[in-house]
C-alpha cells in the first residue's frame, strides 16, 4: 500500500489534494499520468457500455438537481452510515467498518439502535484508530449527502441543494426524456460517467473511499419478468469487462449482499484483492421497480412504459452496474505494480496492459547534445504523436535512467534514436516487461505500436 501511494505521488499519478495547505481529507488530485490512466479507463468503460452495445445510450446529467429528487429516492432519510466518536480524542469511526474488521456483521441498512447494541456487545474488541481508547459515544446515523447553499440567498438553507450522492439518480429522472427522444424498446440501458460526493465519515485507504469521487454507472431497464435473466447477463458482462483491463481473475471475486434493502431482488459486489484484502470494486444490483416508482410518486408523473406489441403499461425494472473510477485506478495500479531483477538490479515497474498505459511509447535521442540525433528523434516523435496522442518525449538524464522512469510509469515501449538511425533509419524499441531491445525501421513503428494497443 505504502509503495503504491508513494509511487503514485512521485510519478505524477495521484496527489493528496491541497497539499501545500496541509491537505484536505478524502479528496485527491490526479497528476499528468493519473489523468491519462483515468481517461483511458473511462474510455474503455464507455466503449464496452455504449459503443459496443446497440441497446445502451449515454447521458451527462447535472451534479445539482432538484432537492425533491433526494427525498423521493430516500437519500435524505436513509443514505447514512453509523458513526461513533471516541470520547478521548474525538476521532469519528464508521461503526459498521470497525465491526467488520473484527468479523462482526452490521450494516448501514440496520436501525441505529440495533447497530448500537451490536457495537456495545463488542466494545472490548474495538479501539479508537487514533488514540487506542475504548470509550465511545452512542452510535448515531450520519447522513452522507453533501449540502450546498446554491440559490440560498436568505442564508437559512432550509431546503438545501445537494451535490449528488450518486450519478444514477440523474439517469432515473431522465428516463422519460431518453425514452421519448430515442424511441427505445425494452430492454435498454442508459450509461453515465460523472462526479459524486459523499460526506464519508472516515475517508481512508487512499483513493478507495473519497468524499469527492467519480462513478461509472449504467442503469438497464427491463420487463419485470426478465429482470433476473438480464441481471445474470450483466454480471457476466461486467466481470469480463474488468478482466479485459488486465486484472488477474485470481484477484477478483463475487460477494453476494447478505442484507438486501427491502426492494432489491439481488445484489452482488465484484471485489478486488486490494493491499488490505478483498473489498468492493463494483456493484451489480437488481433493483426491481423501486427507483421509477419512487420518482413517479415524488413528481406525480407517470414513469411507465407502453409496450406497443402487447398493449401493456408497466413500470420497468432496473438492474445497474456501478463502479468508482478511483477504485478502478487503485486496483489497476495495485495489479500493475511489479518488482523484479533486471540486469542485476532490482527495479519497479507498472505492468499496465498497453491499451490502458498512460504513455504508449517514449521517444529518446541517445544524447541530447547532438543536434542531428535530436532533430531525427523529434521527427520520429512528431510522426508518432500525430497518430497516437499518448507519446512522450524524454531526453532527461542517461538512457538507463530514462528506462527506469518510463518503467515506473508503465510505458510499454521506449524508442531510442542513435547514430545507426542516421545511417539506416532504424531505431531500437525496448520492451518494458522483458527489457529486451529490437531494431526496427522507422516506417514500421506506427503500425507496431497501434497493433499493441488495439
Ligand atoms: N448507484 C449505486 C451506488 O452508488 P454504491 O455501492 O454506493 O452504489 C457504487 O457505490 C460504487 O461507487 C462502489 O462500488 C465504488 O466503486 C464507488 N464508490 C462508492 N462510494 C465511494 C467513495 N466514497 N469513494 C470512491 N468510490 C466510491
Amino acid at each position: 500500500m505504502e509503495k503504491i501511494i508513494s509511487l503514485a505521488k512521485r510519478r505524477g499519478f495521484v496527489y493528496p489534494s491541497s497539499e501545500i495547505y496541509g491537505g484536505f481529507s478524502g479528496v485527491y488530485d490526479y497528476g499528468p499520468f493519473g489523468v491519462e490512466l483515468e481517461s483511458n479507463l473511462k474510455a474503455q468503460w464507455w466503449r464496452k457500455m455504449v459503443y459496443e452495445r446497440d441497446d445502451i445510450v449515454g447521458l451527462d446529467s447535472s451534479i445539482f438537481m432538484n432537492p425533491k429528487i433526494w427525498e423521493a429516492s430516500g437519500h435524505t432519510k436513509g443514505f447514512s452510515d453509523p458513526l461513533a466518536e471516541c470520547k478521548e480524542c474525538n476521532t469519528r469511526i464508521r461503526v459498521d467498518k470497525a465491526l467488520e474488521e473484527i468479523g462482526v456483521f452490521a450494516d448501514e441498512k440496520m436501525e441505529e439502535k440495533e447497530i448500537d447494541k451490536i457495537f456495545k456487545e463488542n466494545i472490548d474488541k474495538i479501539k479508537c484508530i487514533k488514540c487506542g481508547g475504548q470509550d465511545f459515544t452512542d452510535v448515531k446515523k450520519f447522513n452522507l449527502l453533501v449540502k450546498s447553499n446554491l440559490g440560498d440567498f436568505t442564508n437559512d438553507n432550509s431546503d438545501p441543494a445537494y451535490l449528488r450522492g450518486e450519478t444514477c439518480q440523474g439517469i432515473y429522472v431522465n428516463y422519460k426524456n431518453v425514452l421519448d427522444s430515442m424511441h427505445l424498446k425494452l430492454p435498454f440501458g442508459i450509461a453515465q460517467i460523472g462526479k459524486a460526493f459523499r460526506n464519508e465519515i472516515s475517508p481512508r485507504q487512499f483513493i478507495f473511499r473519497g468524499r469527492e469521487f467519480e462513478q461509472m454507472e449504467m442503469q438497464y431497464f427491463t420487463r419485470p419478468e426478465n429482470e433476473m435473466s438480464e441481471f445474470e447477463k450483466l454480471r457476466e458482462y461486467r466481470w469480463n469487462a474488468i478482466l479485459d483491463l488486465g486484472i488477474n481473475e485470481e484477484n477478483l471475486r463475487w460477494k453476494q449482499h447478505e442484507n438486501l434493502v427491502f426492494y432489491a431482488k439481488d445484489a452482488y459486489d465484484i471485489e478486488y484483492k486490494f493491499p488490505w484484502g478483498f473489498d468492493e470494486l463494483e456493484g451489480v444490483h437488481a433493483r426491481g421497480n423501486y427507483d421509477l416508482t419512487a420518482h413517479s410518486k415524488g413528481c406525480g408523473k407517470q414513469l411507465d412504459y407502453f409496450d406497443q406489441e402487447s398493449g401493456e403499461r408497466f413500470i420497468p425494472h432496473i438492474i445497474e452496474s456501478s463502479t468508482g473510477v478511483g477504485r478502478l485506478v487503485f486496483a489497476i495500479l495495485a495489479e500493475a505494480y511489479t518488482e523484479d531483477e533486471l540486469g542485476g538490479n532490482t527495479r519497479v515497474y507498472l505492468k499496465f496492459k498497453p491499451q490502458i498505459a498512460p504513455v504508449k511509447a517514449a521517444v529518446f535521442p541517445l544524447m541530447k547534445n547532438k543536434p542531428e540525433l535530436v532533430e531525427k528523434a523529434r521527427g520520429v516523435y512528431s510522426a508518432l504523436k500525430k497518430e497516437i496522442p499518448q507519446i512522450m518525449w524524454d531526453d532527461n538524464g542517461n538512457v538507463g535512467k530514462r528506462y527506469r522512469r518510463q518503467d515506473e510509469i508503465g510505458t510499454p515501449y521506449c524508442i531510442t534514436i542513435d547514430f545507426d538511425t542516421l545511417e539506416n533509419d532504424t531505431v531500437t524499441v525496448r520492451d518494458r516487461d522483458t527489457g529486451e531491445q529490437e531494431r526496427m525501421v522507422i516506417t514500421e513503428l506506427i503500425g507496431y505500436i497501434k497493433n499493441a494497443i488495439k
